[in-house]
């Protein structure tokens, strides 16, 4: 059990009279409810992702002007996160938009912020499941907390469909972190009209507004990575081409 920071309680948050045989809430309680909570986000960078820096590939590989959009916004991350701005990172597979925002987040991290991690049909999953879950207060809690993070950070956007219902309770996370002012990061593989589709016109329109939109282009790094490493390593520095051996599609 964690201490109580006010020297008052054993650090349970009650304060026991043991004559009176009473219990009553200490001072510190809020506080110490509002760090469980805090603690139930996911708040990891991925394995993958960890360590990822400015200053070594892939992120220094990858195209100057999207890379200083990133630079430019983590290095006034005070002030964007107290402006509630936010990051839209789109493009094809593998260009690098998850590492570009987990840079974001892991930075943000480091500084102390609250930051809650998901890719979107996980944390829609979570959302159902708590909802389902009928203990105490769950399904409420998560969304109080997924709207007081200083940053919500959500991969995958519109990487599936899901029900009306589902799509309600995203739009209520982002409505009130609209409201408030906080600020939201998404990654997606999806046009704004395909996404809008997807996820609502609502939900995008706020989104819209709330980040500032990044293309990220180029090749899909998984595939030709993979296909680098297999090559010899004398053509390992040639970008293969579509007519390249075991890229044409069957
Ligand atoms: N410019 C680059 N140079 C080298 N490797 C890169 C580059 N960009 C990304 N990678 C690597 O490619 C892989 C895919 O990156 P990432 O997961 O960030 O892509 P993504 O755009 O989020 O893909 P998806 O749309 O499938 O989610 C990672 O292993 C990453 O390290
Ligand atoms: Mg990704």
């Amino acid at each position: 059990m964690s201490r109580c920071p006010l020297g008052v309680c054993d650090g349970s948050g009650w304060i026991e009279d043991v004559e009176a045989r009473s219990v009553t809430p200490c001072a510190c309680r809020p506080q110490l409810v509002a760090g469980r909570r805090a603690r139930s986000l996911s708040a990891v960078v991925p394995r993958r992702y960890r360590g990822v820096s400015f200053d070594r590939p892939p992120v220094s590989d990858m195209p100057a002007p999207q890379v200083e959009v990133v630079r430019r916004y983590v290095r006034k991350l005070d002030e964007r996160l107290a402006e509630g701005r936010g990051l839209w990172l789109f493009g094809g597979v593998g260009t690098g938009k998850t590492t570009l925002a987990m840079l974001v987040s892991q930075t943000a991290l480091e500084q102390g912020r609250s930051v809650a991690i998901y890719s979107l049909p996980a944390l829609l999953a979570r959302i159902r499941e708590t909802f389902d879950d009928a203990a105490a207060g769950s399904y409420t809690a998560m969304l109080e907390q997924l709207t007081e993070v200083h940053l919500l950070h959500l991969d995958d956007v519109g990487a599936e469909k899901t029900s009306p219902w589902v799509l309600e309770q995203l739009y209520a996370i982002v409505n009130a972190r609209y409201e408030a002012e906080r600020s939201i990061m998404i990654t997606t593989n999806l046009g704004r009209e395909e996404l809008a589709a997807q996820i609502g016109e609502r939900t995008v329109s706020r989104l819209e507004e709330m980040c500032d939109v990044i293309p990220v282009m180029g090749r899909d790094r998984r595939r030709f990575e993979a296909v680098d490493r297999r090559a010899s390593p004398s053509s390992a520095d040639e970008p293969p081409t579509d007519d390249a051996p075991g890229l044409r599609l069957a």
